[in-house]
């Protein structure tokens, strides 16, 4: 019996009597030794033993057992085994095992609110493959976006219609032609201009015949993507043959039926099949006469009928070399196979997975390569999920309805669902593209294989394997959805839009970009919102009341035109506005019929104010005279209590479309959309978030276009998307409540959607939201300026995308600030200089005694004078009020001091804010300057 020696100073336990001799390779010093119960954790498989025979060390072969021998006695007192090897893979697969645990816990969590519901169609979402490197997409906001693989990423390619055309609703290739059709019905074509930019551009695809005028619903390309086949409006069935020059052929439609939806037209028997809408299968072969034949089924096989009038897939071979099938689904989600084997039809009806319906067919491409002689096509069910049925070749002898176990469930992405009725696209083998409900795009892959930062694959590297476990990843989709993917640029650079070059420089950026971010964390911001009731946080919600000065003091004051003219509402409800007419300013009475409450949008020049009962009354100029219409009382119209906060970014003119839409908050806590552009107003009910209602729009289409933000009644964030209609709420901390006030966007650029939404908390802090495409959503706390001071009523307006506006319990205004890429706090303290403004105001100039708020003295200049503030008047008080302020100028803002004056903040040079003038208005008691307010009146 050879004698080892054991060495190693962790085992020492061991060691006393042991002549076992095992050294460490590496990582041994980090090993955790747990005295207790004596385990410890194995980080190494290489071990060495003394071998006394041969005098040398030797590899220790595992497991290796521990021998203890005293006088010759030997025991096993242990064995060092083998480590779990830990691939990357398993490593992988343990993550995604965790995720899948922590999901079913969440699903077991929304399952009573989100699970189980119907989802609505889709209307204009498609999505095509162009080639290896590209796919095509039309959003539900009927834009047309490119990802494309730029050899370093993808990026987002813009290629929307002109205006004039409306939205897109999908796209062809035909003779390496794109086409895109709009939801009006129309072809477009896109074409590289010769000339000034090379810009590709669309024009309008006109045939030179006389068919000219039809208009399509839908279409496919045939399989050699030579000819293109549509559905057109009225259900007849053309034919697109050649595109230079085209050539259209209008095949009609079946006797007694017409075209509802074209199943499939790249059959290997060149025929066409297409589906009525009372729901048979037709097929149309121009070789044979008559060219139009029904597929009728029997009684028997009743479960095949009727059809849903949608797409379907064709696959050769199947049973053996000259059969066909064709697989479509019935109006109830059923999956149906009509086969041609041995020169006979025959209806199969294959089913759908225990309660569930589906609503489309996504084919997977076939594996060449594979071993398998199986296929698989995908179904998106209307809940969402998407089920994956493996159909096993030459299956020809198996009798109708056995199909063993071939439904596999791969459910939808976290917190997202898949859009229902609209098929997928299989990019690469084992990669399928699923379009969600929410408007992003979802792909399914391997585990380790595929993703927003994984680019073409090859098709060797993804074999499918019974065993292959499938993840979900989210890919981002542009503004023009609501959510956060930047358009690619046509600088140098990763996101360049058609060679991704990277720079040495750019290196850590890179990891970062496709490390960090992009991997899954993205979809975690956004929590879906079932849209049932009786979630979580109702029972909380009911706590809170909105005060009764509440639209008076976010709502009271509105900039109508820059610099020249502002509105104020009074208390008693009085509606003033205030303008420089001639270089004198004065205060102008605007008269109504019921008193006001506050002025909640200022669109075109029109003013959305709304009275003390709850009215929304629009007042407009009609011709040369100034109009109030009711807009309350338009069909579905409702009592309001809130609106958007700002009307604009500072800096940056709104622009007015034919599609502008105004957000308001009910009186019952819903979001209420008005259309406004033309002067036609039309109300649309979008609810409120399923647990909470709402409390206040913090920004509505400022801080990203298509989406509102909203608070709700029990302080969390919430975001309406214009686009789905689709309720999410934000991710933040059980301990951050917000407060009831809007929030103040600030983009420091407009070119990226890069910026914060700012907002208080409860407790009187200011909080920050932050978007940045390299981290994500993030939350950031700013706290309060000083100890024993909070911020009250709302954040103020924001300026140079730096500096934002507070005012503070103390009637102190505070300036937050960036400074050298760090946030401060400045205290501008308020105007008191007592009437020394207003004096200087009647003789036409500001005062030269300014308070500047970058100056540190500023503040004890304050306190110095602050002993004899109560004697000028008891009814003067020139600290800030807690009303909303507002931007008078490029670069100034307006406060509400306590004494209902205004006073008003410029800023002077670069950085320096400074207290300008007082103006007194008519409903201030401060009357010193009642002489500026004797107001004329203008009904
Ligand atoms: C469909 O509409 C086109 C154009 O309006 C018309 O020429 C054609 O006759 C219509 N076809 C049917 C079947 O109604
Ligand atoms: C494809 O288009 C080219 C010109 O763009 C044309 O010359 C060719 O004939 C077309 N082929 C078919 C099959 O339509
Ligand atoms: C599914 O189809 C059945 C009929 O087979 C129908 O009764 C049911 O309402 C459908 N359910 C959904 C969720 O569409
Ligand atoms: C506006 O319309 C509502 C609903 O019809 C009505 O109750 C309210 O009195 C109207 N207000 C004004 C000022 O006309
Ligand atoms: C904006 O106002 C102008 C002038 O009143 C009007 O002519 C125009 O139609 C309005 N635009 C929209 C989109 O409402």
């Amino acid at each position: 019996m050879s004698m080892f020696h054991l060495t190693f100073a962790i085992w020492g336990l061991l060691s006393v009597s042991c002549f076992i001799v095992v050294v460490c390779a590496s990582w041994c010093p980090y090993q955790i030794f747990q005295q207790s119960n004596q385990r410890f954790q194995q980080k190494t498989d290489k071990f060495w033993v003394f071998s006394e025979q041969t005098e040398t060390w030797v590899e220790a072969k595992l497991p290796y057992d521990l021998l203890s021998c005293v006088n010759g006695d030997c025991r096993k007192v242990g064995s060092i085994l083998q480590t779990d090897k830990k691939s990357t893979q398993e490593v992988l697969e343990l993550k995604h095992k965790l995720d899948e645990q922590k999901r079913s816990v969440e699903n077991k969590d929304s399952k009573l609110e989100a699970e189980d519901v119907v989802l609505p169609q889709r209307k204009r979402i498609s999505l095509s493959k162009i080639s290896e490197t590209s796919v095509w997409i039309t959003g539900e906001s009927g834009s047309i976006y490119e990802r494309f693989w730029n050899g370093m990423e993808w990026v987002i390619v813009p290629h929307d219609l002109p205006v004039s055309a409306g939205s897109a609703i999908s796209i062809f290739v035909i003779n390496q032609t794109i086409l895109a059709l709009s939801e009006a019905g129309k072809l477009y074509q896109i074409r590289v201009q010769l000339g000034e930019s090379s810009q590709p551009i669309w024009v309008e695809f006109t045939p030179t015949d006389p068919e000219k005028n039809l208009l399509m619903k839908s279409g496919v390309a045939s399989r050699d993507e030579q000819r293109a086949y549509f559905c057109t409006k009225n259900g007849s069935l053309v034919e697109l043959a050649w595109v230079e020059p085209s050539r259209w052929i209008n095949h009609g439609q079946p006797a007694g039926a017409n075209v509802a939806a074209i199943a499939d037209a790249s059959s290997t028997r060149e025929v066409v099949y297409t589906i009525s809408s009372a729901g048979d299968l037709y097929e149309y072969d121009r070789k044979s006469k008559p060219s139009w034949k029904r597929h009728i089924w029997h009684e028997r096989t009743a479960q095949a009928a009727p059809l849903m009038p949608s797409k379907g897939c064709s696959l050769p071979g199947l049973s053996d070399d000259h059969s066909e099938s064709l697989f479509l689904l019935t109006k109830e989600g059923t999956l149906v196979e009509r086969k041609l084997h041995q020169r006979k039809w025959k209806w199969v009806v294959h089913g759908r997975p225990q309660d569930q319906n589906l609503t489309c067919i996504t084919p997977a491409l076939q594996d060449e390569s594979s071993e398998t002689s199986s296929i698989s096509l995908f179904f998106t069910t209307s809940f969402g999920s998407v089920f994956e049925y493996q159909i096993v070749k030459q299956l020809g002898l198996v009798p109708n309805n056995q199909f063993p176990g071939a439904w596999k469930s791969h459910q939808h992405p976290l917190h997202a669902k898949a859009a229902r009725g609209i098929a997928g696209l299989q990019l690469y083998i084992g990669r399928i593209l699923f379009p969600l409900n929410d408007g992003r795009i979802a792909e399914l892959h391997p585990l380790g294989q595929g993703g927003e930062s994984s680019g073409p694959s090859q098709p060797q590297n993804i074999r499918r394997k019974a065993s292959t476990k499938y993840v979900w990843s989210i890919l981002d989709v542009p503004e023009s959805e609501g959510w956060n993917a930047e358009y690619c640029t046509n600088e140098r650079g990763l996101r360049n839009c058609l060679t991704g070059i990277k720079d040495e420089s750019e290196e850590s950026v890179i990891s970062l970009v496709t490390g960090r971010r992009k991997q899954s964390q993205t979809q975690n911001h956004y929590l879906s919102v079932g849209t049932s009731g009786g979630g979580r946080l109702i029972q909380s919600s009911e706590e809170y009341n909105t005060p009764d000065d509440w639209i008076i003091s976010n709502f009271r004051l509105r900039l109508m035109d820059l610099g020249k003219s502002f509105f104020l509402i009074t208390d008693d409800g009085l509606i003033f506005e205030y303008i420089s007419i001639e270089s004198a300013w004065i205060w102008l009475k605007h008269e109504s019929s019921t008193a006001m409450k506050g002025i909640l949008s200022n669109y075109n020049g029109s003013l959305f104010m709304v009275d003390a009962y709850g009215s929304l009354l629009l007042r407009e100029r009609s011709g040369k005279e100034l109009a109030w219409r009711n807009c309350t009382a338009v069909r579905k119209g409702r009592n309001v209590i809130g609106g958007q906060p700002w009307d604009g970014l500072p800096g940056q003119e709104r622009k007015v479309t034919t599609e502008d839409t105004l957000f308001f908050v009910s009186k019952t806590g819903r979001l209420m959309k008005l259309m406004v552009s033309l002067k036609k107003l039309k109300w649309k009910d979008c609810r409120n978030p399923p647990d909470a209602k709402v409390a206040c729009i913090v920004d509505q289409e400022l801080f990203r276009k298509n989406i509102v933000f909203v608070i709700g009644i029990n302080g969390r964030l919430y975001q309406y998307n214009k686009v789905t209609d689709l309720w999410h709420e934000h991710y933040h901390s059980q301990h951050l409540v917000l407060s009831q006030f809007s929030g103040t966007v600030i983009r420091p650029s407009l070119k990226t959607l890069s910026g914060s939404l700012f907002m208080l908390s409860r407790e009187g802090g200011l909080v920050e939201y932050q978007w940045s495409s390299l981290y994500g959503w993030n939350w950031v706390e700013h706290g309060t300026p000083n100890r024993g001071v909070t911020l009250v009523g709302s954040t103020g307006p924001s300026f140079e995308g730096n500096q934002l506006f507070l005012i503070g319990s103390d009637g102190k205004v505070y300036l937050r600030y960036m400074d050298k890429m760090a946030w401060k706090w400045k205290d501008c303290g308020f105007p008191y200089v007592g009437n020394k403004l207003v004096e200087a105001h009647r003789h036409g100039g500001f005062q030269k005694e300014k308070v500047d708020c970058i100056d540190e003295d500023s503040a004890s200049y304050l306190k110095k004078d602050q002993g004899n503030f109560g004697d000028l008047s008891i009814k003067c008080d020139s600290k800030v009020a807690s009303t909303r302020p507002i931007p008078f100028s490029e670069g100034s803002v307006l406060f509400e001091l306590r004494d209902g004056r205004l006073a008003e903040i410029q800023l002077v040079g670069k950085r320096e804010w400074v207290w300008s003038r007082i103006i007194g208005t008519p409903a201030s008691l401060c009357l010193e300057n009642y002489w500026t307010t004797v107001a004329y009146n203008l009904s």
